[in-house]
């Protein structure tokens, strides 16, 4: 099958050199694309600004900005079978950036933000995705609640939730542990482990769920 997947973080333009951005390392997922393209899969990953190798045997298409990302993914999805949102979109970007470096001419300097384009809740209105929808939820409290809302709101299949709050796993490390979500009220738990074998439990458990 054909698999999209975002990863990493974006990264929103303040002035020519500075940025606002997250923590997020994009190992997650990395290791999807990996884990599916070991699968006999065909992947595009589409990746915010990482420090990390691009996968060997999979189109990797950089980008920086959510709304680069949202073109991206806009133009790739219809020749998609899998969509997977493991990215760490900014919700907001600066309304205005500079077009030269802002000087530091006074004592406060207020931003005005304006809000991103919502990627994953586009998939199915906007792009018309049928195919099958996997999203993230990374939650600080109330996982369940956050990620039944949100695989309901944006219409996913399945979303796989990890709780940020825990300083042993998520952002920026190599380990993860993850709850998974379906449509239809069933949840799984992934137990804690490297972020790779991880990743080769989500896909097998997506390749069991679309050959039902
Ligand atoms: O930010 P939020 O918790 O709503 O993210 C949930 C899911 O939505 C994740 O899969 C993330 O990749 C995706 N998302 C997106 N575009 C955004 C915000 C989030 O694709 N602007």
């Amino acid at each position: 099958m054909r698999f999209l997947i975002t990863a990493g973080p974006t990264r929103e333009a303040i002035d020519p050199v500075r940025y606002l951005t997250n923590r997020s390392s994009g190992k997650m997922g990395y290791a999807l694309a990996n884990a599916a393209m070991k699968a006999g899969h065909e992947v595009v990953l589409i990746s915010g600004p990482v420090n990390l190798p691009s996968p060997k045997g999979c189109n990797v298409l950089l980008v920086e900005s959510a709304r680069d990302m949202y073109t991206a993914v806009e133009k790739c999805i219809r020749e998609t079978d899998v969509a997977i949102f493991s990215a760490a979109v900014a919700d907001y970007r600066i309304a205005h950036p500079a077009d030269t470096k802002i000087k530091k001419n006074s004592d406060e300097l207020s931003l005005k933000l304006t809000k991103n384009p919502d990627i994953l809740g586009s998939a199915r209105q906007e792009f018309g995705f049928s195919g099958f929808l996997v999203g993230f939820a990374a939650e600080t409290n109330n996982l369940e609640e956050n990620a039944v809302g949100k695989l309901t709101e944006k219409g996913c299949d399945l979303i796989v939730a990890n709780d940020v709050s825990r300083t042993d796993i998520g952002f920026d490390l190599d380990e993860n542990e993850v709850t998974v979500f379906y449509k239809g009220g069933k949840s799984a738990a992934i137990p804690f482990g490297p972020k790779s074998d991880i990743a080769i439990k989500l896909i097998r458990e997506i390749d069991g769920q679309i050959s039902r």
